[in-house]
């Protein structure tokens, strides 16, 4: 696994692109069938079309009846290549067969997640931060927690996001009423706050000119920048935070690939339990994308503007919308973080980061200027003075490799 995007700040972006915006742009076209009297939600109409994959898909199919017999390498979807250690999968196998015994046979677990497993991923990704196994919540994945977060907060409430960054935090603020019209021209949703991340502000939004908003995503290791956020960088955010009144939804997908002292976590950060969530995933950390493992931690003082807990309201929407994870996920999940499973999952991250470091090297050598690619597996390009379709196309021409434009992650960079 390895992303790779190429940008050009005064022509053009190229990104990496998540699965869920391919699926969104396969849901554009008027269905043929018949046409029942309920109409459409308003908040679905909204969610911006896509034009980029059809476009890509349509480049990779001319290459491969060109190329037959190329070996095309997709560096445009985040997913994981690598089997999972046996280790991990040979729990999750004597989990099952115990399904079929009177003695292994379990149903419904906790909606927050099995005991063990919040304790265990407590003690891996937080000792020593005060976080308690109670305040961790055992989901499906980050992507369903942060629709579940948005579930809670509700449309009367304006986000602001890192732009670029990972989609899902825009669609779900739209799906569910908080992101006002898009002005198409922008390609902008009026009451979302774009907080411009780029080389000129070492990828870390200019605060000062940044708007209240209720929330506030924040991603780091970014998709798709590469950027972790240094710790001086996060101080100043949980500042921002607590000065506003806002709760930073903070996405560490990526932790595990950062190599720098750089915080795997916002609790890190002094006074983040009082302004902070955090959602995480195993899909990146040990390439659960397809077995579905994810968790939020919700600090007991995080409070409402009435003082309520906001963790007694996720564990409603949890025990709501959500039966509680997979066993079988579960027990993987587990394994993943006993010490053998811990040795074997950092072996598999290793792995992609040397991925990422040839491509940096290889991209670098050519005198093109790279970020990313030292914290996270996204490697970053700046290529001036090119389009970027074109730039797309010479790369897939020269070296049958799919790389991703940016337009549709990165509104406020002028794309062609
Ligand atoms: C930043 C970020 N957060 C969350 C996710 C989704 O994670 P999960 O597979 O746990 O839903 C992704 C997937 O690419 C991602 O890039």
């Amino acid at each position: 696994m390895y992303k790779i995007s190429i940008c050009n700040f005064v022509f053009g972006t190229t990104v990496l692109q998540p699965r869920m915006a391919v699926a969104r742009l396969k849901n554009q076209n008027p269905g043929v069938g018949h046409c029942t009297k309920v109409p459409r939600n308003v908040n679905m109409e909204k969610l911006q079309h896509g034009y980029l994959f059809p476009e890509i898909e349509r480049h990779e199919l001319l290459h491969s009846n060109k190329y037959p017999h190329a070996k095309v390498i997709n560096l445009g979807i985040g997913d994981t290549t690598e089997p999972l250690p046996t280790i991990i999968t040979s729990t999750m196998v004597d989990f099952v067969n115990g399904l079929s015994t009177t003695q292994g046979y379990k149903g419904y677990g906790p909606e927050q997640g099995e005991k063990p497993l919040r304790k265990a991923i407590a003690d891996a990704f937080y000792k020593d931060l005060g976080i308690k196994p109670t305040e961790v919540f055992v989901s499906d994945g980050a992507q369903c927690d942060i629709t579940r977060l948005q579930l809670l907060l509700g449309s009367d409430v304006k986000i602001a996001v890192q732009d670029p960054s990972f989609p899902a935090y825009i669609d779900s603020s739209v799906i569910i009423g908080q992101a006002g019209e898009l002005v198409a021209r922008a390609g902008k949703y009026r009451n979302i706050e774009y907080m411009k991340c780029g080389p000129m502000n070492n990828f870390f939004p200019d605060l000062s000119a940044t708007s209240r908003s209720e929330i506030i995503f924040f991603c780091s290791p970014n998709n798709p920048t590469g950027h972790a956020a240094t710790r001086k960088q996060l101080e100043q955010l949980v500042h921002f935070a607590k000065v506003n009144g806002s709760i930073i939804i903070f996405d560490s997908a990526y932790a595990a690939y950062i190599t720098d002292d750089s915080p795997r976590s916002i609790f890190e950060i002094p006074g983040a339990r009082e302004v902070a969530i955090e959602v995480s995933s195993f899909s990146k950390f040990s390439g659960f994308t397809g077995v579905r493992l994810g968790w939020t931690v919700v600090p007991e003082e995080l409070l409402f503007s009435n003082g309520f807990p906001v963790v007694n309201d996720f564990n409603r929407i949890m025990c709501t919308c959500f039966n509680g994870a997979s066993n079988i996920a579960q027990a993987g999940g587990l394994a993943c973080l006993s010490p053998e499973g811990f040795k074997a999952v950092r072996s598999r991250i290793n792995y992609y980061m040397e991925n990422a470091r040839i491509l940096v090297n290889a991209l670098a050598s050519l005198g093109l200027t790279v970020y990313g690619g030292k914290n996270a597996p996204y490697v970053w390009v700046h290529l001036p003075g090119s389009k970027s379709w074109k730039v797309f196309a010479d790369i897939l021409e020269k070296t049958h490799i799919i790389t991703v434009r940016a337009v549709a992650l990165a509104p406020l960079v002028k794309s062609t």
